[in-house]
């Protein structure tokens, strides 16, 4: 609560804490005083945030978050009371106070001020430059990457000239320790190295960081310009990297930014999604042609920090990466990402070789409207890219491609979701068999990363070997066979195997329950009989199915331990324990044998 009277007050008398929310997060009217929306303070699939608009208060019931809307602002924009103050001040059109900082309090936050509007004169000059003579070749090279004037203007795209000190003497008379933080200069290194007095002026030469770049100012979410990227006009690798950005300061922080948020953002509400590219030129283009809702990742992969500043203004993104470049990991992370966080997400390919910007200026608006519109759902697009890598005309291929997918669909966070998504994978890749379609199930349901399993079962040695062990080619094996069925049977050790049905069979001496492929495959089985039967050899194969009914068995202990110990069942632990023992020793007598 400001206290009465006071210019924090003053202004929160005059703000409606319904529009600064509004501002970061898509609200609905929930009732008759009260908004609604996805709590930008933690993460959340149902709305569970609420702003009530007489009370100017808002309130979180899913992580108890709450307060008026200086905590509001201070919250999401990560600042100091007073300065959230100014913030709501500034959106209002109210003027500040000279002195409404504490001294204490505002060195840090004067610091951010100093160094945004350093970032403004910096931005201005580097405008300026870019309309000088000198600047003819930066010029030329923008008009024939398709740059007009109004764009231009619009996204303050300037030029660094080639000499780095014209920027330095714009801040002449600037400390110098203020001109290294700001990230705006580059000095040589071994000047640096030698210790200086705090109190002696330092003796190095700082220059401009971006030298005969074109210069994009990148903004936060207000607009204010916080760092710059610079991209290299030639094609030489010696100018150095093609894009140059500012290193992280007081004020800019990579991950916590998004290209061209600042404009886009109340276009992604309004059409309720949001156009996600690669490159600022691509941003720049996408956005010039009519496409307001776009931004850029700017190259690298998406941090979940960025994924929730989306988040804010709607969960439905299209993203358009060329997913065959070297950036493909990082597309695939940042897809992921995005899944991770329940976003609706769609993938637009463009044709080969084409990035946004090539594509619309070749091609023009209306054809990327038009592919913009089919671009299909990322499941589907996943669902394409599996049966290109393994056309599932095989059981063996449907395997792999639900495998490839697995992973994919494991990242969905809402089970129901992710059933559908199985059931519609599987329709889709024609797996009709119901021992994949339950193994798929399954995996989903338990987010495992890989189904087994095809259809037609291989069949182990140990199976082999018992099917024919139980069908006794004389008289003298036959008492042989019938105690061997008494083994299997009460110690249930077919149970689960792949050809537990030829087995099952086999002891009953009932082969008319099978069907016909399953007795072709028994007979085909028994014919090769390559191998002489000995007891050692049978006893092997038992072995071998007691091992692994104990391995299954201790799986299944053990996972009952972690649930009861998350559970914090104590109760019936000390049992389970002791089960996992007597498992666990019988297992390594079987080992033994
Ligand atoms: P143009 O060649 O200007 O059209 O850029 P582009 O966007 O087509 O470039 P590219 O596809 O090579 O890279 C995509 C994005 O990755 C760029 O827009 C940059 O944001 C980023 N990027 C590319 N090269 C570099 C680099 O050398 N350094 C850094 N930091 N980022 C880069
Ligand atoms: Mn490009």
């Amino acid at each position: 609560m400001p206290d009465p009277g006071s210019f924090a007050d003053t202004v929160k008398q005059q703000a409606d804490i319904v529009r600064i929310v509004g501002d970061y997060v898509r609200l609905k009217k929930t009732g008759a005083q009260n908004f609604g929306g996805l709590c930008p303070f933690h993460k959340e699939k149902t709305p569970s945030f609420s702003v009530h608009a007489t009370r100017q208060f808002y309130h979180c019931f899913g992580c108890g978050a709450s307060g008026d809307v200086f905590s509001f602002v201070q919250k999401i924009e990560n600042i100091t009371f007073p300065e959230a103050v100014r913030s709501v001040a500034q959106k209002l059109g109210i003027q500040a106070p000279k002195q409404s900082f504490s001294p204490e309090e505002a060195r840090e936050a004067q610091l951010r001020s100093v160094l945004v509007e350093m970032h403004e004169r910096a931005c201005a000059f580097f405008e300026d430059q870019l309309r000088r003579p000198e600047a003819a070749k930066a010029r030329e090279y923008l008009a024939g990457r398709g740059l007009d004037e109004p764009t231009i203007r619009a996204f303050r795209i300037g030029y660094a000239p080639d000499s780095g000190f014209l920027l330095r003497d714009l801040f002449r008379g600037t400390d110098e320790a203020l001109l290294r933080d700001s990230g705006l200069f580059s000095w040589k290194e071994s000047e640096t190295a030698k210790p200086t007095a705090e109190d002696k002026p330092l003796k190095t030469s700082l220059y401009s960081k971006f030298r005969d770049r074109i210069i994009f100012p990148i903004c936060n979410e207000s607009g204010k310009v916080i760092a710059f990227t610079g991209r290299r006009l030639s094609n030489d690798d010696k100018a150095g990297p093609k894009y140059l950005n500012s290193p992280e300061t007081a004020i800019y922080t990579k991950s916590r930014v998004l290209f061209n948020l600042d404009k886009a953002k109340e276009h992604i509400r309004a059409l309720d999604y949001a156009i996600l590219v690669e490159g600022q030129m691509d941003c720049i283009a996408v956005y010039t042609v009519g496409f307001k809702n776009v931004i850029a990742s700017s190259g690298t992969a998406f941090t979940e920090a960025q994924v929730r500043l989306l988040a804010r203004h709607s969960r439905n993104v299209v993203v358009n990466f060329d997913p065959d470049t070297a950036g493909a990991a990082a597309a695939e992370r940042s897809l992921g990402l995005l899944v991770e966080e329940d976003f609706h997400v769609k993938v637009l390919t463009l044709e080969q070789g084409l990035d946004p910007d090539l594509f619309i200026r070749r091609r023009g608006r209306s054809e990327y409207e038009a592919v913009l519109k089919l671009a299909p759902l990322y499941f589907n697009y996943l669902v394409d890219r599996a049966r290109a890598l393994h056309p599932p005309r095989s059981a063996e291929n449907k395997a792999k491609a639900v495998n490839y997918l697995l992973p994919h669909l494991n990242r969905v966070p809402n089970r129901i979701v992710r059933d559908e998504l199985a059931a519609d994978m599987a329709q889709k890749l024609g797996i009709d068999s119901a021992v994949l379609r339950q193994e798929l199930r399954r995996a989903v349901a338990a987010r495992s990363g890989t189904v087994k399993a095809p259809p037609e079962p291989p069949i182990t040695d140990a199976e082999r070997i018992l099917l024919r062990a139980l069908h006794p080619a004389d008289k003298g094996s036959s008492d042989m066979a019938r105690h061997l069925g008494e083994i299997i049977q009460s110690e249930r050790l077919h149970e689960g195997l792949a050809n537990e049905s030829l087995i099952r069979a086999a002891i009953s001496a009932e082969e008319s329950g099978l069907s016909d492929s399953e007795r072709a495959r028994v007979a085909s089985i028994l014919m090769r009989e390559d191998e002489p039967l000995t007891t050692e050899l049978v006893q092997g194969a038992v072995d071998a199915l007691r091992r692994r009914r104990l391995e299954h068995m201790q799986r299944e202990i053990r996972s009952r331990i972690v649930e009861a110990e998350r559970r914090q069942d104590h109760s019936s632990l000390p049992a389970l324990l002791q089960e996992k023992l007597r498992i666990d020793r019988e297992l390594a007598s079987c080992h033994g044998a």
